[in-house]
């Protein structure tokens, strides 16, 4: 792994530049050009260190978990276990061999609590609260679960600095049994004043489920400090494989959870006339879990732990900013970017509106020049309602980009609009 370099006031700084090297695809070229990968968003990219941790467990130690009694089966549900610890760790999790359950993904892991806690906890006139700014995973299975069961849905809406609007936030929590917030928008960047909302909720006596998919890869998480009862995230976007996500949760809650979906590793017990479920976090795992994935995706926490979650933060910080101007700087009114102006106020992503080019158009231009963006509608349709667009461009940090992708994107942008001037 790259060295770190840690300056004289011990704030911990990375080297973008250097750590790059440790992706192997970062060194490919499109188009004749390097990359400048900007699409971690939606999904990053993958140190070597994980690709070995994969392929040393594939080639020495590969057997199914929690059922052979032979030397490799053993080792490898301890590493799958060992997997599940180092997850929890990372996220503050205070019993990470009970909280921690492995899932396809954070969408699954968002559907796992509208199933099992909301059907077992929600009916007819129930409300459950979300935010405008949440993507489709965390809105679509409550709309679901408004249609089996009758729940009502609240909304906490945005301003037009793309920040939530709290001022309310008592009367719209007021009776309601569940908020899903997501931790920072996938569109925007904001970061939301997760801690807070989470006291508010539980004042209301409803419980919190956070969508941490765009947070957990890019700062520091602490289960605990954000008082949330549940969090979901995925591997894919914290520089792990696809494949496996994660839904942290609190024990007594989970341990009163049925089961979501059922077969072998779920039960303790099956019969002609029932079944035993087993006990958490198995009992919502279902069949063979992902366990490559799982061992690809501790290597990935192990990865940012050694780089350091504070220095990542910082990292992204500065590039934003550094983003922020250089886009302010050449094209001034021309562009639109999404989301609160300040960068300690939002994370590494910037959706921008390009004058009228469409976004599908900037990112085929952009691809020319070796950039991949994201243009669409990110998954988060309501919002894209509420911010009066069908679609934006999207460019998005991780801790291996610099500003030298920032200033090809902007030059890669310069060309999308002189094209379709
Ligand atoms: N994976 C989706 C994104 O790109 C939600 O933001």
């Amino acid at each position: 792994m790259a060295e770190l370099n840690t300056p004289a006031a011990g704030v911990p700084v990375l080297d973008a530049a250097t750590l790059a090297k440790d992706f192997p695809l970062l060194s490919r070229e499109i188009h004749g050009r390097p990359i400048t990968y900007l699409d971690s968003a939606a999904s990053s990219q993958r140190p070597t260190a994980v690709l070995d941790a994969m392929r040393e467990y594939d080639e020495t130690t590969h057997a199914n978990v929690h059922r052979g009694v032979y030397t490799i089966a053993e080792e490898a549900t301890r590493r799958f276990e060992a997997a599940r610890t180092s997850v929890g760790r990372f996220i503050g999790a205070p019993d990470p061999g009970r909280e921690v359950v492995f899932t396809k993904n954070a969408t699954e892991a968002l559907n796992l609590v509208a199933h099992t806690w909301g059907r077992t906890h929600l009916g007819q006139g129930d409300v459950v609260v979300l935010t405008e700014m949440e993507h489709h995973a965390n809105i679509v299975p409550w709309h679901m679960l408004a249609a089996e069961v009758g729940i009502v849905l609240r909304w906490i809406p945005i301003d037009d600095t793309g920040r939530l609007v709290l001022d309310d936030l008592d009367g719209i929590l007021d009776g309601a049994k569940l908020l899903g917030l997501t931790c920072m928008s996938n569109v925007l960047g904001t970061l939301n004043p997760v801690a807070d909302l989470a006291e508010a909720a539980h004042r209301a006596g409803a419980v919190v489920l956070a969508d941490a998919c765009q947070s957990v890869p890019h700062l520091p998480t602490d289960v605990t400090e954000l008082g949330v009862d549940f969090l979901a995230f995925s591997a894919h976007k914290m520089l792990g494989p696809t494949g496996i996500g994660v839904l942290w949760g609190r024990e007594e809650l989970l341990a009163e959870m049925p089961p979501f979906l059922g077969g072998g590793e779920m039960i303790l017990d099956v019969r002609k006339d029932g079944f035993t479920p087993n006990d958490i976090p198995w009992r919502f795992e279902a069949g063979t879990p992902p366990i490559t994935e799982a061992i690809g995706l501790g290597a990935a926490v192990d990865y940012l732990e050694a780089v350091g979650m504070d220095a990542v933060r910082a990292h992204e910080i500065a590039l934003t900013a550094y983003a922020l101007e250089a886009l302010d700087a050449r094209f001034g009114d021309g562009i639109r970017i999404f989301g609160p102006a300040e960068p300690e106020a939002r994370g590494g992503v910037l959706s921008f509106a390009l004058g009228d080019v469409h976004p599908h158009d900037i990112s085929q231009i952009l691809d020319e020049y070796g950039v991949c963006v994201r243009a669409g509608h990110h998954c988060a349709k309501p919002l894209m309602r509420r911010l009066g667009v069908n679609a934006t461009a999207r460019a998005s940090f991780a801790l291996y980009n610099d500003e030298h992708d920032v200033d090809t994107l902007v030059v890669a942008l310069d060309a999308a609009r002189k094209f379709f001037a």
